[in-house]
């Protein structure tokens, strides 16, 4: 079962997760950096990656892009990134987890713009049904997150990366307390069926499914999924585990707003991006990238 992590690592990719600026990194996480120049050339080489797989898909248009080819997007700002990283140290793999206080409503929600919302027969039901969402959150005392995002380079599709992206994610939720996830998935590229298959569930309102839609927005028939970061497929258990294990050694780069958490004992957390392997190097080509399109 140790396949899939090492599969990703003997192919040069190494994972990294983004922490949103004020938040606080639970201290399952064993190397954190508070660097704010990387994490921000890591949005950046991520923004530009999922721009010209989207843009390629037709889901939004080349003016949607920044003059130097980036999907910007606010809600990155607040939300946990899992990247992987090719080994020039350019984003190859990403996906999105926002975290929501208990405080949150339907209408504080991404999910509140979908099409299914403005139906005269679904919304009632999916804002009754993300409230019941919610409510379950609170009661298990977990986090209730969007996750989206998800994209992976045309010259690393077809591999491991795909599931190792999505357990990736579960992980991530894991570590960060357990959550109970939404989030809206194409048809295209396979990808409801492929988030299926691993665990994600169709949204359901007295015991009636949602179904699919035509999302204008992307040009594309989608679904809205919920995820249990605890339950995937009994089959991905281990899979799970074992990646959980992984990513708690993975580097954590924040922002420098972030409040740090409280230093275990016998660990010292990191200051600058010289206690990272990969995305050294990154950091000057990347650079020169930025320098380059800036000028
Ligand atoms: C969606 C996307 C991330 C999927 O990645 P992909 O590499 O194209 O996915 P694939 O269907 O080729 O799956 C990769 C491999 O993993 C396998 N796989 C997928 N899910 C699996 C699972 N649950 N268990 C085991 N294997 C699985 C597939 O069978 C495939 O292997 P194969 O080629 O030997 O059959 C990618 O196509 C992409 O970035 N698309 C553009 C952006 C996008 O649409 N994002 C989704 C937004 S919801």
């Amino acid at each position: 079962m140790r396949f899939l992590a090492s599969s990703i690592e003997r192919m040069g990719c190494q994972t990294v997760v983004l922490a949103p600026e004020r938040s606080r990194v639970p201290a399952a996480f064993r190397r954190i950096c508070s660097d704010d120049s990387l994490h921000e050339i890591l949005i950046a080489s991520m923004q530009r990656m999922r721009g010209g797989a989207y843009v390629y898909d037709g889901a939004i248009s080349r003016s949607e892009l920044t003059d130097d080819g980036r999907h910007r997007q606010r809600i990155d700002t607040y939300s946990w990134h899992l990247l992987t990283l090719n080994r020039s140290g350019i984003v190859c793999g990403c996906a999105r987890m926002r975290l929501h206080e208990d405080e949150v409503s339907f209408a504080d929600l991404g999910v509140r713009n979908v099409p299914l919302a403005q139906s005269p027969e679904w919304s009632v039901r999916l804002r009754r049904a993300v409230e019941s969402e919610l409510a379950e959150a609170r009661r298990k005392r977990l986090w209730y997150a969007e996750v989206g995002g998800w994209a992976i380079n045309s010259d690393r599709r077809g591999t491991v990366d795909a599931l190792g992206t999505v357990l990736a994610v579960y992980a991530l939720a894991e570590l960060l307390g357990g959550a109970l996830m939404i989030g809206t998935a194409t048809k295209r590229h396979n990808s409801a069926p492929i988030l299926r298959r691993i665990g994600a569930r169709p949204l359901v309102f007295d015991e009636v499914e949602f179904p699919s839609y035509y999302d204008p927005a992307y040009g594309c028939e989608m679904e809205i999924l919920r995820f249990d970061s605890a339950n995937p497929r009994p089959a991905y258990m281990s899979w799970l585990a074992e990646i959980r294990e992984r990513m708690a050694g993975v580097p954590v780069i924040c922002p420098s707003q972030t409040v740090s958490r409280a230093v275990p004992e016998g660990f010292s957390v990191a200051t600058s991006s010289s206690r990272l392997r990969a995305p050294a190097p990154a950091t000057t080509a990347e650079l020169s990238m930025r320098q380059a399109s800036a000028g």
